[in-house]
C-alpha cells in the first residue's frame, strides 16, 4: 500500500502518467471523484471509475469519450464481490490497476451519537 501510495504522489506531483498507470477511482463519476477521474485522464492515465450506479456510470463513459476510461460498478461495502469484478475489468484492459484513489465514502443521515446501529454501519461498511 505505501508504495501504492508514494507512486500515485510523486506522478500527481510532476510526473507524467501514461496509459500503462491504470488507477482505480472508487467514486469516480460522480462528484469529486468525477474531477479527479478527468485530471487522471488529462495527465494521461488510463482510470477505472467506479461507483453503484451502473447507469450513472455508463452515461458518464459516454459523455467523457475517452478509450482510457473505464467504468465498472462495484459496491465497495461489499467486499466479496470485488475480485471477480476487479479481475473482469483488469481483462478488459488488459493490465493490472496499479493506484487507487480511494475516494468513494458516505455521510450517515444523523450524527453519532444519535444515529440507529444500521446507520452506522452503512458507514462504516462503505467508508472503512
Ligand atoms: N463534498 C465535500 O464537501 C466533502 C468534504 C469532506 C470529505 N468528503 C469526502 O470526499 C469523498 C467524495 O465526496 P463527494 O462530495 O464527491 O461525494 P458524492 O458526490 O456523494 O459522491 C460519492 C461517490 O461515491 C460513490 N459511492 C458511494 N457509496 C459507494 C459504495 N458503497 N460503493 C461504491 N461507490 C460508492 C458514489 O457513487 P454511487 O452513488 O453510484 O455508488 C459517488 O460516485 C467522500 O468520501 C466524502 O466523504 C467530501
Amino acid at each position: 500500500m505505501a508504495d501504492i501510495l508514494k507512486y500515485t504522489f510523486l506522478k500527481l506531483n510532476g510526473g507524467v502518467f501514461c496509459p500503462e498507470d491504470v488507477i482505480l477511482v472508487s467514486g469516480g463519476s460522480k462528484g469529486i471523484g468525477k474531477s479527479i477521474t478527468a485530471k487522471l485522464l488529462e495527465e494521461g492515465a488510463t482510470v477505472v471509475a467506479t461507483g453503484r450506479d451502473k447507469r450513472t456510470l455508463e452515461e458518464f463513459a459516454k459523455t467523457v469519450n475517452n478509450e482510457r476510461l473505464f467504468v465498472c460498478d462495484i459496491d465497495i461495502s461489499k467486499t466479496d464481490e470485488m475480485d471477480d469484478k476487479l479481475s473482469t475489468v483488469e481483462e478488459e484492459i488488459g493490465r493490472p490497476i496499479v493506484a487507487l484513489i480511494n475516494n468513494a465514502g458516505i455521510y450517515g443521515k444523523t450524527q453519532f451519537p444519535n444515529c440507529t446501529e444500521e446507520d452506522a454501519m452503512r458507514v462504516f461498511s462503505t467508508n472503512a
